[in-house]
């Protein structure tokens, strides 16, 4: 070879890798491959179906079923503005890219989606396409979505229609360019909507394949819980190892023993789906607080247990930053504190006295109700305490028969709501958090959109 040519191939290899690279990079695994190859269509599985509703509502209308799986989605989470008529949009979604809102999905013509066949429905919950012809952004979470058999979206649409029509036309979105750009989305679904239904592994359990169907189809779990890449995609190579949301932190919830669920019994985990508390595993708060009252609350025990059989099987990713959580509790007097001094700790001290220890005890172990346990809570061994901090500014509002946590976002300024996050990671957590009025400031814009 000619040094001339040995360059051109030296050239053209390293283009190849690159292009490799990328390749990599570009197309993360899908949700479900981490259970090996052998998915087999839903039409020629000979299991009970891992799609549609549990046993129990299988006579049930149309219109019953699509209210289950609609619930199952938890559509009206993003598609009700606070306070406002659950599915007719206007809530508002914050991204790096500019501001975007959830538009009216009840049967409106003018305003919703009245005038959409089942063709047209199936089109954006597939392929992220509006009526329109409009790329969709992934905010609506359809690289999940596209997992829903056909049958159950339309059952879905049914049940929308169902509902009374809204006129509420949604506020125009505000993104900048070039996301403002809505065919650009055409490439981003080529790389990262497999635009395939779901579909069972025949050497698995039953009870695994409708699992897999429940968090992966219809719960979007991995929406929140799974890390993103620089395009926003699920990165799947880190499935469930944790995400961001609204600033609150939807933690690890792979099989790892010491950042996961690994050391979770079955029963505890289904605990938390069905009612968002765990005695000694914490409660749940926002985002995730929400998810449990508008759909996971509403599934049949089945359906819950068929989700913690699933969970069983993702594979563990560690976290070295995430250490062990603390389950002793604290001392039972105000006069002890096991670890040094955090941030600011005469004024967390201060505070958690006076706003905090009547309902969470000195020892964290709540006198008032178990749900109020802060020994043992994700949040609180989470050294970046952004979800104490969040608990502490918006408050855990719960439906009866839970008690709520008062929202102290307006009692309180920055630098103290750091000092009393601070001191209650320090107090019941392995580590103290250093969180500053800086940090709490952002936390506090992210919390009220
Ligand atoms: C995580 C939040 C989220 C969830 C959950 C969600 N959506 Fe959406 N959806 C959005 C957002 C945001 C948009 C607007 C996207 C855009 O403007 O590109 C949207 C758009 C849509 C559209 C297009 C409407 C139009 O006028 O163009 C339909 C239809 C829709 N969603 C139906 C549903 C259904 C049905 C469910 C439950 C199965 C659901 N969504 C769940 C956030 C969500
Ligand atoms: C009126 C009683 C009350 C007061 C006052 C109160 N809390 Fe709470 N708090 C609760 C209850 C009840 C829950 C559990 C809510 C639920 O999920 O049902 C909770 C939940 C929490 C959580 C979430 C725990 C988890 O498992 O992740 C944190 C953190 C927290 N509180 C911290 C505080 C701090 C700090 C203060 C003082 C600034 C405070 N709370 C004041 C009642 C209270
Ligand atoms: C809208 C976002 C969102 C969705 C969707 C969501 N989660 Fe969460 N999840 C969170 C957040 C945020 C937390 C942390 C809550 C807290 O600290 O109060 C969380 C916490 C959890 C925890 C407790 C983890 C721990 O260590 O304490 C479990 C278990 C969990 N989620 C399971 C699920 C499953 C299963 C699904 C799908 C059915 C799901 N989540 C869907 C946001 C979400």
């Amino acid at each position: 070879m000619t040094g001339r040519r040995r360059l051109l191939a030296g050239a053209a290899a390293a283009l190849v890798a690159l292009g490799g690279a990328l390749a990599w990079w570009m197309l993360p695994p899908r949700a479900m491959d981490f259970a090996g190859d052998g998915a087999v269509a839903l039409a020629d599985y000979r299991g009970p179906s891992p799609v549609g509703v549990p046993a129990e509502l299988a006579g049930a209308s149309l219109v019953a079923r699509g209210k289950y799986l609609t619930e199952a989605a938890d559509c009206e989470a993003c598609h009700t503005a606070t306070g406002g008529t659950p599915y007719a949009g206007g809530r508002a979604f914050i991204t790096p890219f500019g501001t975007l809102y959830a538009p009216n999905i009840t049967a409106d013509v003018e305003t919703g989606i009245g005038a959409w066949s089942d063709a047209d429905f199936l089109r954006a919950l597939h392929k992220g396409i509006a009526r329109n012809g409009q790329r969709l952004y992934p905010a609506f979470p359809y690289e999940s979505y596209t997992l829903i058999a056909d049958e159950d979206v339309k059952a879905i649409r049914a049940y929308l229609f169902s509902l009374p029509p809204r006129h509420a036309p949604s506020p125009p979105n505000r993104m900048k360019f070039p996301f403002d750009q809505r065919w650009l989305m055409g490439f981003w679904s080529l790389f990262y909507n497999s635009d395939r239904r779901f579909a069972p592994l025949p050497e698995r359990s039953p009870q695994w394949n409708r699992g897999a169907y429940l968090v992966e189809a219809l719960g979007h779990c991995g929406d929140c819980h799974t890390p993103r890449n620089l395009a926003q995609a699920l990165d799947n190579r880190r499935k469930f190892a944790g995400g961001v949301v609204d600033g609150w932190r939807a933690y690890n919830i792979t099989q790892d023993r010491t950042a996961g669920l690994g050391d979770w019994t079955d029963a505890q985990i289904a605990d938390y789906l069905r009612r968002g508390h765990t005695v000694g595993r914490g409660s749940a708060g926002g985002p995730m607080a929400e998810a449990i009252d508008l759909s996971l609350s509403k599934l049949s025990p089945g359906d819950i247990d068929a989700m913690v059989a699933y969970l069983r099987a993702i594979p563990p990713v560690r976290d070295r930053r995430q250490a062990a959580v603390k389950t002793a509790p604290a001392a039972d007097s105000h006069r002890t504190m096991a670890t040094a001094a955090p941030l600011g700790a005469a004024l967390g001290k201060q505070m958690f006295e006076g706003a905090c220890v009547s309902c969470h005890g000195w020892s964290g172990q709540s006198l008032i109700t178990p749900d109020a346990t802060l020994v043992g809570a994700r949040s609180v061994n989470d050294a970046a305490a952004a979800n104490v901090a969040l608990a502490v500014l918006s408050g855990v509002q719960r439906p009866a028969p839970s008690l709520s946590m008062p929202a102290f976002a307006r009692a309180y300024s920055d630098a103290e709501i750091a000092a009393v996050s601070n001191y209650v990671t320090a107090r019941f957590g392995a580590k103290a958090s250093s969180l500053t009025a800086k940090d709490v400031a952002k936390l506090r814009a992210q919390s009220a959109p």
